[in-house]
């Protein structure tokens, strides 16, 4: 079987390194992939964005089977237009990756089927949300309706604060199209937890829980980054957790989805928050999380393949997924700067020693290859996952990873898992 990954990132290598376990695979090739997913699969010079070269791309090289990692091809309707040339392909439609393109329309859906979420109001007039917010109470959460690369969100302390940030992604577009209209909602506190699921428009199974560290440095300050960091299984996430959310979240959505035409093929990432009242929905996403998928994906014992076949034909009632009884935390490690601004194309050095060492993963996410050698290539560089018996023992081992890499202005976090010390 040939198989077609579009994406280039940590979550992409993530997904590459699954498919490469699956014994029906014989040909992975990658759009555009990076230095670490070359190792792997044939990576192609394609953009992500550029459907008509990739579903040629995929008629004439005969894939069987087409998997789209990253939300902007997903909401833009790259799977639409694979199914459209008759071509298989794993993730939703453009009408149901709505659900993460378009936060307005995800608070709605929950609103309308009694999901549990933060209370919001939704605005596309700049006056009004300027209005609403003189009689709110603080913090208050804005959040710009649309794909703004993770960072259209702002927690806002006051009136003052509020105020400038509606400013921001209304008026002066900072986000561009994507603050066209705005949610402004409740801020909540607790712990956040990601939830993974393979769904089939109908059945939905959730993978192992996760947690990712958003803000660029240790304690949780700093910029809001695409994540510094995972841990999974999240020891938070308790088995009664599960119970409430399996019935009153992940199928109630799915429900939903299916009710309003608009059924949900692929991945459902739901972002939680577990407040002292319950848990509630933060976000949903349309796909694999980066860098949940590096520490969800290492620890999945099913074949990545049947699973995702399972979901195209409507069969995943079929399937057990299973994980591994261990732990898995990953370290980003970054360009000293991001997320603002850093240097690229320092040489990366120690790649070799993860060569099969069993339990240990480098993720590349922006790398690239000059001459013979791996370059940085993007503020977030590699993803160092290791596993454990536990996750004490799999933070250790990803520590010790991190340091048989080397490159220039190699930054990272070193409180990754901390919480577990909580648990
Ligand atoms: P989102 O893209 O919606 O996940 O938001 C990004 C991050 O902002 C989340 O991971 C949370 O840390 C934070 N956040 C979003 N919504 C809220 C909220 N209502 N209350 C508190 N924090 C929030
Ligand atoms: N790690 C958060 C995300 O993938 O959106």
């Amino acid at each position: 079987m040939k198989v077609l990954v579009i994406g280039g990132g940590g979550r992409e290598h993530a997904i590459v390194t699954s498919v490469a376990k699956s014994e029906k695979v014989t040909k992975i090739f990658a759009a555009p992939g990076n230095a670490g997913i070359a190792e792997l699969a044939e990576c192609v010079d394609i953009s992500v964005m550029d459907f008509d070269r990739l579903t040629a791309f995929a008629k004439e090289q005969e894939i069987d089977l087409t998997i789209v990692g990253p939300d902007d091809p997903l909401v833009a309707g790259c799977v639409d237009a694979f199914e459209k040339e008759g071509l298989r392909v794993f993730g939703p439609r453009k009408n149901a990756a709505i659900i993460e393109g378009s936060k307005t329309f995800s608070k709605d859906l929950m609103k309308k089927y009694g999901i549990p979420t933060a209370a919001y109001e939704n605005f596309d007039n700049a006056e009004k949300a300027l209005a609403y917010l003189e009689t709110a109470s603080f913090p208050i959460v804005l959040k710009a309706d649309g794909l703004a690369l993770g960072k259209g969100v702002l927690i806002c302390k006051d009136l003052e604060e509020a105020k400038a940030g509606v400013k921001e992604i209304m008026l002066d577009k900072h986000f561009g199209d994507a603050g066209n209209k705005l949610v402004i909602e409740e801020f909540m506190t607790g712990r956040e937890v990601s939830v993974l699921a393979f769904c089939d428009g109908n059945t939905i199974q959730t993978m192992t829980s996760a947690q990712d560290h958003k803000r660029a440095k240790d304690g949780d300050q700093g910029l809001n980054t695409g994540g510094m960091g995972t841990f999974s299984p999240s020891p938070f996430y308790t088995e009664e957790i599960d119970a409430f959310c399996q019935k009153e979240i992940y199928q109630k959505t799915i429900d939903a989805m299916k009710a309003e035409g608009r059924p949900f093929t692929g991945v459902l990432f739901a972002g939680l928050m577990i407040t002292e009242q319950g848990t509630r929905v933060l976000e949903f996403n349309a796909r694999f999380g980066d860098p949940e998928a590096q520490v969800v994906l290492p620890r999945m014992k099913n074949d990545i393949i049947d699973v995702m076949e399972a979901c195209i034909d409507g069969r995943l009632s079929e399937i057990s997924l299973e994980f591994e009884d261990n732990a898995a935390v990953c370290v980003v490690l970054a360009s000293d700067g991001y997320p603002v601004s850093y240097e690229k194309g320092f040489e990366i050095r120690g790649l070799d020693r993860f060569r099969d060492k069993e339990g240990y993963y480098v993720f590349h996410a922006g790398t690239k290859l000059a001459g013979d050698q791996v370059v940085t290539n993007g503020g977030r560089v590699l993803g160092v996952t290791a596993k454990g018996e536990n996750l004490l023992k799999a933070r250790e081992n990803a520590y010790q990873a991190v340091e048989w890499i080397d490159f220039d202005n190699k930054y990272m976090r070193h409180d990754i898992g901390k919480a577990i010390d909580e648990a």
